[in-house]
Formats: structure tokens, C-alpha cells, sequence
């Protein structure tokens, strides 16, 4: 679970200004104008007071606008790099920091004696062993895999998924690789000493090739449900931060009791309009638009659905099509055709065709969304602000858009992006 003290306690609204900012819809304008406010909008023809002379917004006497007001909450916070330590320490390294590191910082100097110190820890925790154990929670959590005893029989082991996102981490590599390694991901880890040691993944009895987290047979198995459609809400949740419906159509359509807003064809999917005996109805339209979630979900569960409740792709046959039950009497197997029309193909997104699962693990990991889910995801666990998805701890993105732009120059280097987030100006002003 997310370590939730004083800190959490600390950090409210007021520790938060960028979010204020945004619900006035204002972060972009502020930080494009800095101290000469509107002296260069073309559509300000009369040059309005000056800063100092009557009637100027925010003069003395002045009625603030809501804008310097949340700017100048802003400006009130002030840096205290004691309480950063004491936060960034119990987030990197699970343990409080020392009497020595505190005096470092109490012994500085000034304010960039201080700044200089507390940095310096902070690199420090990122190099520590303990980093690794942090790292491999940090997953565990995200992921929902914490298991507790020994793992059951026929089940798999469900920690190789964490420990090797937390290597890639560890390690500064390409968080891409999370959806298109192809060997060693299923390390393993020892918590005593801090190590990881690099492992190929149980064989598929498919032969499926190993595809990142996506061939991971613990997350298969934790995410096992009819027609396998959980297991792409996971990943759609885990990694794009959204809930389906994961796309939305800029022309909706009125369509039954509702409004048909995905983007890929309504004609595209299963449906009793299509198909007279499909055995689930997708084109409903009598109380929900399934086509809404379903359009997207149709178009590339069907890759997910020959692992079985083990998390092994078995291969299919004509008796067995697939590992998952469709949810209606007798349960039979799920076919293809139960969730799209013959010769219909797989889609990421709507104009984003994937063909398997490495084509698709390629497809997560070139979306945009995906890397901006991941840098928010870090922003979320240093300012203790819960689950992106879960507990809706969105984030607008002019909060983070810096971090996401280093994170797609640096080539998906996540160790880096949470070195900037723990120095950063959010997390040491309080
Ligand atoms: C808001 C998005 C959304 C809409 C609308 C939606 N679904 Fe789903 N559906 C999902 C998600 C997400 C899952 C996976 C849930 C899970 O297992 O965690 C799912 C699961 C299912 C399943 C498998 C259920 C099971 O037993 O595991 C079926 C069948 C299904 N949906 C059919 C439909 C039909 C039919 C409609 C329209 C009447 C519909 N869905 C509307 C998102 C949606």
C-alpha cells in the first residue's frame, strides 16, 4: 500500500497550486506570461495599469482575480528540504533518514547550500540497494500481484512481473521494454541483498515468444476472466491510466437510448446486427452502448484469450479455440468470431493495426499515453496521491507535460524522471 503519513497530511490543496491552477484553467496562460502579464498579446490594444499604480489587479486594496490569487499561493510556498528528506527517504529507500544526513542539510550555508545537500541524498537513494526493494513494491502495488505465502500450486509466480519492471528501472533502461522484451523477463529478485537475477519466463506450451509483461503468465492468471477481457483492462488501466472506454469519437453518434462514441465502426465488432446468432449481443443499445468500451476492447482481447487460468497460451483447436468461457449457459469456449466479424483485425486504437502480440506490445509501447502514464504514475507516488485510476488522482497535464517531454527524449529512462520529480520545485516546496 501507498505510505500515507504526515506528509499526505501536509500536502493539500495548497501544496498542490498547479491542480488549483488547472481548475481555473490557467496553468498554460501563467506560465507563458511571467512578470510582464499580457505586455505581448496582440489583442490587448489599450496597455491597462501597471504593476504599482492604482486599479491594478492585485494592488493594495485591489480585489485579486482568481488567478493571482492561486499565483500568489504560488509564490507563498517555501522550500524546506528537511521535510523533502524525511518524505523522499521513506519513498526511496523505505526508512528514515539519518541524524547525519539531516545535519548535512541543517549545516548548509544558505538556501543553495541546503538545495546542493538534499539533491545530493536524493542521488544518493537512487543508488542505494534499498532503492531496488522500493522499486519492486512500487510495481507489486501497481500491478496488484503482492502475494502472500507460497504460490499455489499449477498457479504461477506472480512476482516476476513487478521484479521486472523494477529492474528495468533500476537498471535506466527503456521502459518500452515492458511490452517488447524478448528474453529474461522474469527475474527474480532477493530482497535480502537487493539483487536481481535476469530469467527467462516459463515456456508458453504454444511457443508463444516472449513479449514483455504481455506473456507474463502471473499476470495472465492474476487477470483471468471470461472471454479474457480483464486482462486488457489491466493493461488499459495499468498503463494507459484510463478506464475504457478508451477512445473517443470527435462526431458521436445518437444511436438506441444512447450516444455511440467510439472510433472504431459500429459494424466492426460482434453484434446481433452483424451476426443474428451472435452469442453476445456487442451492438446492444437498449440500456448501455457496449460498442463504446467494446469497440476497442473487441479488436484485440481476442490475442489475450488463448492463456489459460495458469497463464499459459496453449495452442488452439478446433475443440478448443480459446482458454476462456463465454458467460452464457453451458459456457462454451470464446471464438474469434464472438468478438469480431471474419476478417476483421486488431487495433491498438483506431487506425493503430497490430497483427499479434509483439506488434501490439510495439503499438503500447509508441502511445504517447502510455509514456505520460507512467511519468504520472511517479508523480502520483512521490506526492502520495493514490491511484491514478482507482482513486481518480488524475492529473492535469500541464502539470507533468516537462517530465513527459524528458521521458520521451531520454530514452524511457523512468529513474531519471523520478530524480526530476524528487527535486523537483512540487516536491521540496511546502
Ligand atoms: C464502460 C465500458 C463498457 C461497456 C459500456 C460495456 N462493457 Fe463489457 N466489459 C468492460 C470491461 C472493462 C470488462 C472487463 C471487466 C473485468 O473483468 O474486470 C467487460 C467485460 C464484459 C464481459 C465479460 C464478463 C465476465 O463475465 O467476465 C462481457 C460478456 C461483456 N463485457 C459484454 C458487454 C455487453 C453485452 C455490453 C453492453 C450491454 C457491455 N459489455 C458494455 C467494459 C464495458
Amino acid at each position: 500500500m501507498w505510505k500515507k503519513g504526515r506528509e499526505t497530511m501536509r500536502r493539500g490543496t495548497l501544496r498542490n497550486p498547479a491542480w488549483t491552477l488547472a481548475a481555473f484553467g490557467l496553468a498554460v496562460a501563467l506560465s507563458a506570461c511571467g512578470s510582464d502579464e499580457g505586455a505581448n498579446d496582440p489583442g490587448q490594444l489599450q496597455p491597462g495599469p501597471q504593476p504599482g499604480e492604482p486599479g491594478y489587479p492585485g494592488a493594495p486594496g485591489e480585489a485579486q482575480t482568481p488567478e493571482e490569487q492561486v499565483k500568489q499561493i504560488l509564490d507563498a510556498r517555501k522550500a524546506d528540504y528537511g521535510e523533502a528528506l524525511r518524505t523522499a527517504s521513506l519513498k526511496l529507500r523505505d526508512e528514515l533518514p539519518s541524524l547525519a544526513e539531516i545535519k548535512t542539510i541543517e549545516a548548509a550555508a544558505d538556501e543553495a547550500g541546503k538545495k546542493a545537500a538534499y539533491e545530493k541524498l536524493v542521488d544518493d537513494m537512487l543508488a542505494s540497494p534499498k532503492f531496488s526493494n522500493v522499486m519492486v513494491k512500487f510495481w507489486k502495488d501497481t500491478f496488484r500481484t503482492a502475494q502472500v505465502g507460497a504460490i499455489q500450486q499449477g498457479q504461477p509466480n506472480k512476482d516476476t512481473a513487478a521484479n521486472f519492471a523494477a529492474q528495468v528501472v533500476v537498471e535506466g533502461r527503456n521502459y518500452s521494454e515492458l511490452f517488447t522484451a524478448t528474453a529474461n523477463t522474469c527475474p527474480t529478485f532477493d530482497a535480502a541483498t537487493s539483487t536481481f537475477t535476469p530469467a527467462a519466463c516459463p515456456a508458453h506450451p504454444s511457443g508463444q515468444a516472449t513479449v514483455g509483461l504481455l506473456t507474463d503468465s502471473g499476470l495472465l492468471a492474476q487477470y483471468y476472466s471470461n472471454m479474457a477481457f480483464r486482462r486488457l483492462r489491466f493493461i488499459q488501466e495499468t498503463f494507459a491510466c484510463q478506464k475504457f472506454p478508451a477512445e473517443y469519437s470527435s462526431t458521436p453518434k445518437p444511436m438506441g437510448n444512447g450516444t455511440f462514441t467510439g472510433t472504431q465502426p459500429f459494424e466492426s465488432i460482434t453484434g446481433k446486427q452483424n451476426k443474428p446468432d451472435a452469442r453476445i449481443d456487442f451492438q446492444d443499445t437498449q440500456a448501455v452502448i457496449c460498442a463504446n468500451c467494446h469497440s476497442t476492447m473487441n479488436h484485440l482481447t481476442p490475442l489475450l484469450m488463448g492463456a489459460n487460468e495458469a497463464g499459459l497460451f496453449q495452442t488452439p483447436t478446433a475443440q478448443n479455440p480459446s482458454e476462456v468461457l463465454v458467460p452464457i449457459p453451458g459456457e462454451p469456449r470464446a471464438r474469434r468470431i464472438d468478438y469480431l466479424p471474419d476478417g476483421e483485425g486488431f487495433f491498438w486504437r483506431a487506425g493503430k493495426p497490430v497483427t499479434d502480440l509483439s506488434s501490439l506490445g510495439a503499438a503500447i509501447a509508441a502511445d504517447p499515453e502510455v509514456g505520460r502514464c507512467a511519468v504520472n504514475r511517479v508523480w502520483n507516488y512521490a506526492l502520495s496521491r493514490g491511484d491514478i485510476v482507482n482513486d481518480l488522482a488524475t492529473i492535469p497535464n500541464a502539470v507533468t507535460d516537462g517530465f513527459r517531454t524528458q521521458f520521451a527524449a531520454n530514452n524511457g529512462n523512468l529513474k531519471e524522471i523520478i530524480r526530476g520529480v524528487f527535486k523537483s520545485e512540487d516536491f521540496v516546496k511546502f
